[in-house]
């Protein structure tokens, strides 16, 4: 397809501010904005650092969550309109580590995804399978399942601003990747899914691969025809790991 791949660094929990404004500062010395997009997934309360870091660059800049509530008593909680006032572009909705420690269902991951959409914020909406699920051969019905789930109520005139992430759990911080061809096997699917939920729309949003990516895989993943980049965990941390990963897509 003709959409611009993106590359999105999804940090997790780790670099503090000065750590995430220092590193930032040098990707933003660096960077030269070659074939993808660029967009930094920090800790939120790295953003205002980030964001100054940033300024006047090729990269984008985004959160790891975002509340499914504009604003009220919600302690805790950031909305997409605080992540927006930092010139945030992005927000990760209902990574697999939300799913399973902050027990996310697909139901709240929706909330979460139209609360952004309507906001003006782009979620990365994640879904994927554990392994028993693959290994029943049951990872396509399970994963479209949910991504059905996640993108219950969503306006499809929102829609085209929507990124997927496809990260199957069994592959995320294990070094262990899903092939290349499974990864064009469930974009496709989730291609498909998108068609008939979007129409049209469904060829302008990106779906990512997530899952041990590195530079010595990326190129063969996003090559295929329905994965239009990667979210990379472990990967995004080093700053000639993403400066290769960026060089190679
Ligand atoms: O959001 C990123 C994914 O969880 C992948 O993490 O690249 O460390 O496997 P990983």
């Amino acid at each position: 397809s003709d959409v611009t791949p993106l590359l999105a660094l999804n940090w997790k929990m780790n670099k503090t501010p000065s750590e995430a404004r220092a590193w930032a500062t040098e990707l933003a010395g660096t960077f030269t904005g070659q074939g993808a997009e660029l967009a930094v997934m920090a800790p939120a309360i790295d953003l205002p650092g980030v964001a100054e870091a940033l300024r006047g660059s090729r990269v984008a800049y985004g959160a790891q969550d975002v509340s499914a509530h504009a604003s009220g008593a919600y302690t805790g909680e950031i909305s997409a309109a605080m992540l927006l006032d930092v010139g945030a572009s992005y927000a990760i909705v209902g990574h697999s580590e939300r799913r399973a420690y902050h027990a996310e269902t697909d139901e709240k991951v929706a909330a979460k995804t139209r609360a952004a959409l309507q906001a003006g914020l782009v979620p990365i909406v994640c879904v994927g399978e554990e392994l028993p699920v693959r290994e029943a051969g049951e990872h396509v019905a399970f994963t479209l399942n949910s991504l059905r789930g996640s993108l219950e109520g969503v306006d499809v005139r929102d829609a085209r601003a929507l990124v997927i992430a496809y990260e199957p759990v069994w592959a995320i911080g294990t070094g262990k990747t899903a092939t290349a061809d499974d990864a064009e096997e469930m974009a496709s699917a989730i291609r498909g899914e998108l068609r008939r939920s979007l129409g049209d729309v469904a060829d302008r949003v990106r779906v990512l691969y997530g899952g041990s990516v590195k530079p010595a895989n990326i190129a063969e993943i996003c090559g295929k025809a329905n994965v239009n980049g990667a979210l990379v965990g472990g990967a995004s941390l080093e700053l000639d790991s993403v400066l290769g990963m960026a060089g190679a897509l």
